[in-house]
């Protein structure tokens, strides 16, 4: 044999699986996403010849249809869970990611859903009973139609709306959670939903997202006190969309804008995060290259045209080392850290094998430098309605597919490799 092979361990009692989101999996919710798309369906259908590159609208022609961009039935998750837990827990994971969806708990304002509330109950125990402890998230973007109509995240009055709903839940769960992501995040959201104005509410007003910003860290850190006030044995996480930055060519000239971008896209959230987190959430996908033109413009490079074995079907560059040299930045901060998404969408499953093998190489080695890297949560558990940017249906992240017409759920030839390294605990690597 010329390869060498590694076995490469995990720390005893790592967390394995995968995540979700409640507004990507559930189904037939009602919330200011359900309402923004079917506003805007047409629209994005019309747009995306613009969108995409000519290799995805030929593989993917359903980017041209308005109904990719209406939620609906998603994957009926909200009834199949059980079903759902069950192939986790057959893929060897013992642990789960997913989010409560605000606008089931509280449909309007101060009324409280009991019907919703024993639901999620009820997923908590499913998912207990078949040994995956679960990660709750409590925002992950998705608004009650009654906060989006008080002006959303930017009346000061939704932190106190939302801590209202945070303390039921903490009340609520407190004997079966223990992990607690107040929100998913919350960076993603002010730049897609309030800078760029690609996702709900669809808004390009930056000193207003400002704002918007500001009253979501008094939301996590109020979250937070609240949990130590209540003495709940509980751990709280921030969780973070972390690109990896590069100087494009590695010349000088691109460092500075570099250095720069990397500083407040991710020192400003560690630096404010740190002494209300319990740990972090890391949430890595593809790296960013930063480019100085002639002029002084800065230009990024994240989606890049070709496709290829190196590229999602986003366009998404695939560089696992990225998340090492992330993983290590955060290790500074001295808390331990979970892998709360890391993923690609891959409808053929021709790269998802390699992807989560070689991510999960560099995650053992950042576990070697010391760093306390205790779980790794794949997106997704399931194909899913995904989210950034209304993109849709298309892009399949899920280890599992799902056939909309019939809600059949397929396991993928990927997912059952992952499931090999979860029941070991650890990663055979060819050299
Ligand atoms: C989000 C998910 C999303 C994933 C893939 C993350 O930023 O939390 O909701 O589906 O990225 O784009």
């Amino acid at each position: 044999m010329d390869e060498e092979q590694k076995n490469l361990k995990f720390p005893e009692g790592f967390l394995w699986g995968a995540a979700t989101s409640a507004h990507q999996v559930e189904g037939n919710n009602h919330n200011d996403w359900t309402e923004w798309e079917k506003a805007n369906a047409q629209r994005l259908a019309k747009e995306a010849g613009g969108k995409w590159q000519k290799w995805q609208q030929k593989k993917f022609p359903e980017i041209f249809d308005p109904a990719n961009y209406i939620s609906g039935r998603a994957c009926d998750h909200y009834n199949l869970y059980e079903k759902d837990f069950d192939i986790a827990k057959s893929l060897g994971h013992n642990a789960h990611r997913f989010s409560i969806e605000w606008s089931r708990i509280e449909p309007e304002e101060g009324k409280f859903n009991e019907e919703a509330i024993e639901h999620y109950r009820q997923v908590i125990l499913a998912l207990r009973a078949r040994g995956l402890e679960p990660f709750v998230t409590l925002w992950h973007w998705t608004n009650p139609i009654w906060i989006r109509d008080i002006g959303g995240w930017h009346n000061p009055k939704t932190i106190e709306y939302f801590l209202r709903y945070t303390k039921l839940m903490f009340r609520e769960y407190r004997d079966l959670v223990r992990f607690w992501m107040p929100l998913n995040e919350p960076g993603t959201q002010i730049s897609l939903g309030h800078i760029l104005g690609k996702q709900p509410p669809g808004e390009k007003k930056l000193l207003k997202a400002n704002k918007i910003f500001k009253h979501l860290i008094i939301a996590h850190k109020e979250a937070f006190t609240l949990s130590r006030q209540l003495q709940y044995p509980f751990e709280i996480g921030a969780s973070h969309f972390m690109f990896y930055f590069m100087a494009y060519n590695n010349y000088l000239w691109n460092y500075i804008p570099k250095t720069i971008i990397s500083y407040l896209a991710d020192r400003r959230f560690f630096k404010v995060f740190n002494n209300y987190s319990d740990f972090f959430g890391i949430q890595y996908y593809q790296p960013f290259i930063v480019k100085l033109k002639i002029g002084g413009r800065v230009l990024g490079i994240i989606e890049n045209k070709q496709p290829g074995e190196k590229r999602s079907d986003l366009g998404w560059e695939i560089f696992p080392k990225g998340i090492y040299h992330n993983l290590l930045k955060v290790a500074k901060y001295n808390k331990p850290i979970y892998i709360t998404e890391n993923g690609l969408a891959d409808s053929d499953d021709s790269r998802r094998e390699s992807f989560i093998k070689d991510h999960l190489f560099w995650i053992n080695k950042a576990i070697n430098k010391g760093a306390d890297i205790r779980g790794y949560f794949h997106w997704s558990l399931l194909d899913n309605f995904e989210l950034p940017e209304v993109r849709g249906f298309w892009p399949k992240f899920g280890l599992v597919e799902i056939d909309y017409e019939t809600m059949e759920r397929k396991i993928r030839p990927s997912a059952m490799e992952y499931a090999k390294i979860c029941k070991n605990n650890s990663l055979i690597f060819h050299d």
